[in-house]
């Protein structure tokens, strides 16, 4: 059975002001009417035979988890607690055990809980591909066509032909510097790693045994000693925190001969930055998206966000991003937002 496994313990700091550490970007509506950790759970609820998503996320997280379940009416397949944020590949082992230790033949869709994907039926297509590849042993992860050299993302070069739409993956290189990753852009032969996998709870498991067995002992015995309450799966403190910090895709990804990639396209985006949401939103004839009360004149190519106290006009002004809160308002170039980063480390730093 094919068990979708939603990944909610990101911070989203470049998100600032909007995201905080107790209000992560993940659970805002920043498009639509949902927030996107709910457009994930809808999503995987509508694949045809998928058992009730589970969810991995911080315990400070865990009302706000609780309630935007239940405000989508969405039965939970479990929320697995985490003490401590070690990284996604503890997080995912802990969900390979959850899964293994109802149904042993289970299958895990790993899902971010911060992007979004336009073209739903292209996504479930390319899940049903996986499905396949994945019964046969495969961790299968899911190939964007890249279109600029980002460095923030995994690189995934496809080998020999295993299925109608899926490949041994050749190499999986994790966040390669910009000289590396211009030169996959440039070469047209590497995907980009979407975040998403699929791949049997035993497989997952079987590679942690062998690549990153302290990951493995760390999940094992915090599962083992997990608290039910409800919904809710608190696992072991002590055990957890003694994961090493490490991501599936160093853990893992870079380093199994099992790797196997379907290309997808579906209008994937992960929601990285104000100018991401920008370049994703529905804009107007000037290329301006507008949030709340704006008026704008002679304004193009920017992103304004105004709250709920105040209203934002800008005159003659190009490419800017503009999010006001309450408390706080962000003014700064488009092609500057990655540096958001730094702010949020200036506040952490300050305390
Ligand atoms: N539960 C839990 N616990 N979730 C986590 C944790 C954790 O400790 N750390 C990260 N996550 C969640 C994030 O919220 C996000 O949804 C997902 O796991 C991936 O983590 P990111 O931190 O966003 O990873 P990344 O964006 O740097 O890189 C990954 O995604 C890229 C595509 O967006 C990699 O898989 C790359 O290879 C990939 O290209
Ligand atoms: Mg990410």
């Amino acid at each position: 059975m094919l068990h979708p496994v939603v990944l909610s313990g990101g911070s989203g700091s470049r998100l600032w002001p909007l995201s905080r550490q107790n209000q992560p970007k993940q659970f805002l509506r920043l498009i639509g009417d949902h927030s996107l950790y709910q457009e994930t759970v809808i999503r995987a609820s509508r694949l045809p035979d998928a058992q009730p998503p589970v969810t991995v996320c911080s315990e400070d997280h865990r009302f706000m988890i609780g309630e935007q379940l239940q405000e989508v009416a969405i039965p939970s397949g479990g929320i697995l607690l985490e003490p401590v944020a070690r990284n996604t590949a503890p997080a995912i082992a802990l969900a390979a055990l959850h899964v293994a230790s109802t149904d042993p033949d289970g299958a895990l869709l790993v899902m971010p809980a911060d992007h979004l994907i336009e073209n739903e039926s292209a996504f479930r297509t390319a899940v049903g591909s996986a499905v396949g590849l994945a019964e046969q042993g495969w961790l299968v992860t899911f190939g964007i066509t890249p279109d600029y050299a980002e460095t923030g993302y995994g690189y995934i070069l496809r080998g020999e032909s295993l299925s109608a739409d899926g490949y041994r993956v050749e190499r999986f290189v994790e966040k390669p510097d910009l000289t590396t990753a211009e030169r996959y852009v440039a070469e047209g032969t590497y995907a980009w790693n979407s975040g998403m996998f699929l791949f049997k709870a035993s497989a997952y498991l079987d590679e942690l045994a062998r690549y990153a067995p302290a990951v493995l002992a760390a999940a094992r015995d915090a599962y083992a000693a997990a608290n039910n309450d409800l919904d809710f799966i608190r696992v072991g403190k002590d055990a957890f925190a003694t994961s090493p910090n490490d991501s599936i895709d160093y853990a893992v990804m870079e380093k199994t001969g099992r790797a196997a990639v379907v290309p997808v396209s579906c209008g994937w985006s992960d929601i990285g930055s104000w100018s991401s949401l920008w370049s994703v939103a529905e804009r107007d004839g000037d290329d301006n998206r507008h949030e709340g009360d704006v008026i704008s004149v002679d304004t193009k190519g920017s992103l304004v966000r105004a709250s709920e106290r105040r209203m934002i006009a800008t005159i003659g002004v190009e490419d800017l991003v503009i999010i006001d809160t309450p408390d706080a308002t962000l003014v700064a170039r488009k092609d500057r937002v990655q540096d958001v980063k730094t702010v949020v480390d200036h506040l952490k730093a300050a305390g």
